[in-house]
């Protein structure tokens, strides 16, 4: 049951994004990867949050929920594979971040049919290019000295609409709706 919702004059609000989300296996190697580079002290995200965001859509009306989730459902994108062997580290957000070696042309369509679908719903879109990744942990100001990890291989045959709650300690997600890609 979500309690995400906060009253506001327009009416009650979700923080929304769109998202891949791994399945048990998939979530098991990516946390295992992270403490393989990080160790186990630093702040790790919980293994249960791990995804990649697709398109963020923010704090969003019940209207806007159902124009996104309706435009989804027009969606027409083959399914795709990746390999979740590179990562990263951007140090004003100070972010740790595994992501795909190399983006499959069916990950770009999909992000950018869903940035299209936020900005046909009336919400602002990232200016910056896209960048897929999967914060592995936060508040990481020297990163491990390596290169790369041992790749994860991950099937991808949906998407979701996520809903953000921010917690006393970190946020947890709910999946309210996903979408089948072409196989
Ligand atoms: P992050 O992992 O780099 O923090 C839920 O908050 C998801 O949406 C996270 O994956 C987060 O990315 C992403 N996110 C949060 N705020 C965002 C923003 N303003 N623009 C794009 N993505 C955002």
């Amino acid at each position: 049951m979500s309690s995400a919702n906060t009253e506001t004059s327009s009416g009650p609000r979700q923080r929304l994004f769109f998202a891949l989300w791994p399945d048990d296996g998939v979530r098991a190697r990516l946390d295992e990867a992270g403490v393989e580079l990080l160790g186990k002290r630093v702040k790790r995200v919980p293994a249960v949050n791990l995804h990649l965001t697709l398109a963020f859509a923010g704090s969003v009306t019940a209207s806007v929920r159902q124009c996104l989730e309706t435009a989804a459902v027009e969606i027409r994108c083959p399914a795709f594979e990746l390999s979740i062997g590179h990562i990263g580290h951007w140090s004003r957000p100070r972010i740790f971040w595994a992501g795909p070696a190399h983006t499959p042309p069916a990950l770009w369509s999909l992000a950018g049919l869903l940035k299209s679908a936020l900005g046909d719903c009336g919400l602002q879109t990232e200016t910056r290019a896209y960048q897929p990744h999967i914060t592995l942990a936060r508040k990481i100001t020297r990163p491990p000295d390596v290169a790369s990890m041992d790749a994860v291989a991950w099937s991808i045959r949906h998407f979701c609409l996520v809903e953000s709650v921010t917690g006393p300690r970190a946020a947890s997600y709910q999946i309210l709706a996903s979408w089948e890609l072409e196989g």
